[in-house]
């Protein structure tokens, strides 16, 4: 008997292939629209096997209805959707997608610092809506990126390779971590600060640390004041870093300059979110991974998950074990 699999997602047909060779497959057929929970609460009773998206909350709810799950792979380097340590209890491997997005993420990441830096969305609407009428001196300024201070979160492996970005750009780099890199530090020279004095030197701060309780509103109105008037904030990593309510005030009341969001704290953000009425706010779907090639490697990886657990080997990039 084929251990059976329950997917939350349409995938590709090369992937879905790959899982039906070792696996009884059920799967979520939508495209565009996320696994009713019922139905995963249903589907999850029987499955040997989940491949999720981080669309998924996989909660002890649904590790409880869970009879025989072995393996949680989530399609994601980030896995804050999953209750990890409840799955660890029950001898449930999860795993995620490190290393195969980090470049394409990065690029996103250097692409909304540059396209909120130089108001790129914004001039392209302010042309096509029929408002360019010459060429004047101040029109739809920006900030300078090149030679400009770079302030990361987070230095892990997309923190690092924003790092080769930048100063491709000629900026001066520092980070804030939890723990310190000095292999890092040594291979970009760039320079370790404590999280305010990182706030107030930075001219653009992103932020690439994963989301756990710990760093809920890490990002609030006390660390948006010590920013400058001219930072910008780029937030590719999980919404519930910042405190959309604070940023929205310290935009609106021009105590920073902009922000460039990939992530929201709901997903997908309500257009009665205030940030998007702001025009000094770029605002992405979530799409910091999103290249073909790499989107695919990211079903890949998952599928190579799910598949070596439930044939008894060991994951390949396991998160709990
Ligand atoms: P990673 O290699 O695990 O790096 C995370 C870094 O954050 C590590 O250096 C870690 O420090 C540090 N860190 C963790 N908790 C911290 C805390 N409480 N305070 C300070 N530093 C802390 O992860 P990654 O592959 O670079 O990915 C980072 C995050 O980006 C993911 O978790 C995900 O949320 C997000 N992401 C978003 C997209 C998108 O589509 N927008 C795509 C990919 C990833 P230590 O080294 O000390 O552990
Ligand atoms: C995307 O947000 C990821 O964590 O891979």
């Amino acid at each position: 008997m084929k251990p059976k699999v329950y997917i939350t997602r349409k995938l590709p047909e090369s992937i879905i292939n790959k899982i039906e060779e070792v696996c009884q497959v059920r799967m979520w057929k939508e495209e565009n629209e996320p696994v009713p929970r019922e139905v995963l609460l249903h589907e999850i009773e029987q499955a040997d096997g989940l491949f999720c998206l981080l669309t998924e909350v996989i909660d002890r709810e649904v590790l409880n209805a869970a009879n025989k799950l072995k393996v949680i792979a989530n399609m994601a380097v980030g896995y804050n959707n999953i209750d990890t340590e409840e799955a660890a209890k029950k001898d449930i491997i999860v795993t995620n997608t490190p290393d195969v997005l980090t470049e394409t993420t990065a690029d996103l990441t250097f692409a909304l610092l540059m396209s909120t830096a130089r108001r790129i969305v914004e001039s392209s609407t302010y042309l096509k809506e029929g408002n360019w009428k010459t060429w004047s001196p101040m029109q739809l300024s920006g900030q300078d990126i090149n030679g400009a201070k770079l302030g990361i979160i987070g230095m892990g492996r997309i923190g690092k390779a924003l790092i080769e970005r930048a100063k491709g750009f000629n900026m001066d780099v520092s980070y804030y971590n939890r723990s310190r890199k000095l292999d890092v530090e040594e291979a970009f020279n760039v320079t370790f600060l404590d999280k305010d004095s990182l706030l107030k030197e930075s001219d653009f701060i992103c932020i690439l640390v994963p989301y756990s309780p710990e760093v809920h509103h890490f990002i609030g109105e006390r660390e948006l004041r010590l920013m400058k008037n001219s930072a910008i904030l780029i937030n590719t990593a999980r919404g519930g870093i910042v405190d959309e309510n604070a940023l929205f005030h310290a935009l609106k009341n021009e105590e920073i300059w902009g922000a460039g969001l990939d992530v929201f704290k709901e997903e997908p953000v309500s257009l009665e979110n205030p940030l998007l009425s702001l025009p000094n706010v770029t605002a992405l779907p979530h799409i910091g991974s999103s290249s073909e090639a790499t989107r695919l490697e990211m079903a890949d990886l998952t599928a190579e998950n799910l598949i070596q657990v439930l044939v008894g080997k060991k994951a390949i990039t396991p998160v709990n074990g």
